[in-house]
């Protein structure tokens, strides 16, 4: 165990067990990344880890986590999968070094305001309406591409107002291909992989360019237009830094690459989560299906229900603990530290894994249960304990974007439609950087009220 810098310190170091010669830790993390993960408090608060020739401390402690999470001067954005994650999107809000997110955060934080949101929700619940629209009793479906296309679309319709029926439209597919892309590409294993000339690398680089040129194209439209069509893209056009500068056309691509990377597969794992969830829990399912046919009586949900309905969304923040999409993430040291009285050189790697914290049985009894009723209590857990959109400034500006999206369409489809797992075939996740399940098949069956 290595030496205390505070020898007084009540939080433990260790370097994580059965670490393999030059490997280290790396086979376990690739072959079964959640249990391995999630077994490391059981050797301490602050877990040292050897990748390859990597190092990487893993917080396991909530209080340190807090500690990481709001301490910017100590722990900036960094770390492997970041830096691709830059080479992939350029260095928008999600990206950028503490230096310059202030003044991007202060920018952007317009475009998701709490006043926006029941404009944006008009567009969630019709673009919810229109991807289930051709839906028919008995229709088998991929349930994480159909959940794909519906957050793809919301977020096509909210950032430039566009919309078609059937997902279809040339921004469509640009945005799938790309927010499909970015997540693959940041956990290529080879350094320069992305950069081969493969079938999907060069169709990555072509819907990229699409976009840009969309985007360019969309600038152009608005700004001779002048009008503000309640979008994303209209507050990104207005919006100001401190010396009254707006964002150039280069930077609005880069938000709109970040927006897409950080906002369309999140939510589309947590919806996919949900059904498979509702699935194996008849019992939630039954109360689900009661408190839709209440309160919205057959009609799709719309913002003013969302008060109305307590169950859907104590549902979405338990599927967000049992599976947070960013499972893992990452801090560089900006400058020799410490952390619970550990010493942390300049440069080294932290991760802090929400899924980790998540299924720690001391924080959350009887933790791989469903129980979206443990949401019932009024007592917020500790800062550092329930971290799904992480903490500090660089918490996820479009939470309330997304966990209304998320209730909407649970409520909307629910109501309307059950959605049966193919028997026999276990869900599981996939190996990426989000905690996404692999593609699996569902019965629709529509609910008779
Ligand atoms: C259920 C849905 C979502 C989940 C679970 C989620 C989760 C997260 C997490 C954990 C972070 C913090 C990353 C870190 O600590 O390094 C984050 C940041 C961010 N998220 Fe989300 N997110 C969701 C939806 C969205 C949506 C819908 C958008 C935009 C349309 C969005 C945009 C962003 C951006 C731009 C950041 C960077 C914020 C900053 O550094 O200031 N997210 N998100």
């Amino acid at each position: 165990m290595p030496t205390p810098f505070f020898p007084t310190t009540r939080f433990t170091a260790a370097i994580a067990p059965g670490g393999l010669p030059l490997l280290g830790h790396a086979p376990a993390l690739l072959h079964r990344p959640h249990e391995f993960v999630a077994g490391l408090p059981a050797h301490g608060d602050l877990v040292r880890l050897r990748l390859g020739p990597l190092h990487a401390y893993v917080v396991c402690h909530p209080e340190l986590v807090r500690r990481l999470l709001t301490d910017d001067h100590a722990f900036d954005k960094g770390g492997p999968l970041l830096d691709k994650t830059r080479e992939t999107v350029g260095n928008g809000l999600a990206t950028c070094p503490a230096a310059a997110h202030r003044r991007q955060r202060r920018m952007l934080q317009p475009a998701f305001h709490r006043d926006r949101l029941p404009d944006h929700a008009v567009m969630m619940a019709e673009e919810i309406a229109g991807a289930t629209a051709r839906w028919r009793d008995g229709d088998v479906i991929d349930v994480p591409a159909a959940m794909h296309r519906l957050t793809t679309a919301v977020t096509a319709r909210c950032l430039f107002a566009v919309h078609e029926r059937d997902g279809s439209l040339p921004v469509h597919r640009s945005m799938d291909v790309v927010a499909r892309g970015a997540g693959r590409r940041v956990m290529l294993p080879l350094p320069g992989a992305d950069r081969l000339p493969t079938p999907g690398n060069r169709r990555f680089r072509r819907a990229r360019q699409d976009l840009r040129e969309i985007t360019r194209r969309l600038i152009a439209d608005y700004r001779a237009a002048g009008t503000d069509r309640h979008d994303l893209l209209s507050t990104l056009l207005t919006a100001t830094d401190g010396d009254g500068r707006c964002l150039s056309d280069a930077e609005i691509h880069e938000q709109v690459l970040t927006f897409l990377l950080s906002g369309v597969e999140t939510t589309a794992a947590t919806l996919s989560w949900a059904w498979t969830l509702l699935a194996a829990n008849p019992a939630v399912r039954m109360r689900l299906h009661a408190e839709l046919d209440t309160v919205l009586d057959g009609r799709p949900a719309r913002h003013q229900d969302l008060p109305a309905l307590p169950l859907t969304a104590r549902i979405v923040s338990e599927t967000l603990r049992l599976y947070p999409p960013p499972w893992i993430l990452s801090r560089t040291a900006t400058t020799d530290t410490e952390l619970g009285g550990h010493r942390i050189p300049a440069g080294a790697t932290l991760l802090y894994s929400p899924y980790l914290l998540h299924r720690r049985a001391d924080l959350f009894p009887r933790p791989d249960r469903f129980d979206p009723d443990r949401w019932l209590t009024t007592a917020r857990p500790a800062p550092g304990t329930y971290t799904p959109f992480g903490l500090g400034a660089r918490r996820c500006i479009g939470e309330s974007f997304g966990v209304t999206e998320a209730v909407l369409a649970i409520a909307t489809i629910a109501a309307r439609w059950t959605i049966a797992p193919t028997p026999g075939r276990p869900v599981r996740p996939g190996r990426g950087s989000s905690l996404s399940p692999r593609p699996f098949t569902a019965t629709l069956t529509r609910r008779v009220r």
